[in-house]
């Protein structure tokens, strides 16, 4: 036997990455990851849907050399971790076809030098007969990339997402099952460091999802979703417009005078009733602070100028929230300097994308001093009220 099977005539296979701790040299990994695959068998021909990465195609193929025909290799995303092998494969079946979407054709061309000879293109809603049952293809578009599709197969209820609704997460389970506490921790970083820039769109793909009679969802990351709704009422919840009452005050402090305006912040918060999520940037990971931000009714980020700037650790950060457009509804910076203040003006212009309203800086000129603490309880004040103002 080859794979496990998760739906009748469903078969995973793939690659658990226990190992990776960096994905794409950007994303940590802090419980490795997974690239699955799934056969399809009809009555008359066989699917795979998506393929691995491609320093793992060996194992891969290996397992593929178990499956005696290979009619349709269906590529419902360009990106290499799921694309990689798809040259590979071709190669071991030259008779199969890559069904994908048309905006994926010329990514396979380019990204992965696949002959445009073998590339089909679907349309949304269109289905491919395997003889006793159908896949059906629907556009899901920008999870993560403009080509991205779903496959849905109705007779067993099976959608494949590929990213959408994946998780990093290396397991030796197939589903969620007993594990689904660790599961939707891992599927809510994924969204935060992959999807949530798309939230709006993501919204109208899980729309889409649900009005399908969905048994189980099939991500491309991590284990199969054998409990729909628990990961459909997630994302709703993580995509809506209403955050969060909590703060996530982020901070790199070098001499403490940061440090210490961030502790008056989120003591001052905290009394206000504003939950608080408190990262030092020093040694908080990214991926912690990208999970942070789903949720964040407000951001403010401590930096302390560095010659005549931000701290490189609050650049990063200011980086990744314009990146990831988190829907908070305020934004403000606090930070310290020593001799000139420049930090907080460039540390704003780099979130751009950042549609939240921004609350005056607070800046102190080295420990901060009374007047500086009380512009600290000025802030939480404002924050308090937004968050109020918007019943969050
Ligand atoms: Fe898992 Fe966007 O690739």
């Amino acid at each position: 036997m080859y794979g496990r099977e998760i739906a009748p005539g469903v078969r995973a296979l793939g690659a658990v990455d226990w190992d990776n701790r960096l994905f794409d040299s950007l994303i940590p990994l802090p419980d490795g990851t997974s690239y699955n695959s799934f056969l399809v068998e009809g009555s008359e021909r066989t699917a795979l849907v998506d393929t691995v990465e491609p320093s793992h195609a060996d194992g891969f193929l290996a397992q593929l050399s178990k499956v005696p025909r290979l009619d349709y290799l269906v590529s419902l995303h360009a990106e290499q971790d799921h694309s990689g092998s798809i040259p590979a494969v071709l190669a071991r079946f030259p008779a199969a076809q890559v069904l994908c979407s048309a905006k994926a054709v010329p990514m396979l061309e380019s990204l992965l030098g696949v002959d445009p000879a073998r590339l089909r293109a679907v349309a949304d809603g269109e289905e491919v007969s395997l003889g006793d049952r159908t896949l059906r293809f629907i556009a899901t578009p920008w999870m993560h990339w403009p080509e991205t599709f779903s496959a849905f197969l109705p007779d067993a209820g099976v959608l494949f997402t590929c990213d959408l609704f994946g998780s990093h997460l290396a397991t030796s389970e197939i589903c969620c099952g007993g594990d689904a506490a660790r599961v939707h921790e891992a599927a809510k970083r994924y969204y935060a460091e992959i999807l949530m820039p798309f939230r709006k769109l993501v919204r109208k793909n899980v729309e889409k999802v649900r009005a399908l009679p969905v048994r189980l969802i099939a991500p491309s990351h991590g284990p199969a979703h054998d409990r729909p709704e628990s990961i459909l009422a997630a994302y709703e919840e993580w995509t809506s417009d209403t955050p969060k009452n909590r703060a996530v005050v982020a901070f790199v402090s070098m001499h403490q005078s940061t440090r210490a305006l961030a502790d008056r912040l989120v003591e001052a918060l905290v009394t206000r009733g504003v939950g608080v999520e408190r990262l030092n940037l020093a040694v908080t990971d990214v991926g912690k602070l990208a999970m942070s931000l789903v949720d964040a009714g407000s951001i403010v980020l401590g930096t302390p100028t560095v010659l005549n700037g931000p701290h490189p650790s609050a650049v990063y950060a200011a980086c990744l929230v314009n990146a990831l457009k988190p829907r908070a509804v305020c934004a403000a910076i606090v930070g310290s300097y020593g001799w000139k203040g420049r930090a907080a003006e460039v540390l704003q212009s780099l979130m751009p994308d950042l549609e939240a309203e921004w609350l005056p800086p607070v800046l102190s000129q080295g420990l901060p001093r009374p007047a500086d603490l009380a512009a600290v309880d000025a802030l939480a004040d404002a924050i308090a009220a937004r968050h109020r103002a918007r019943a969050l």
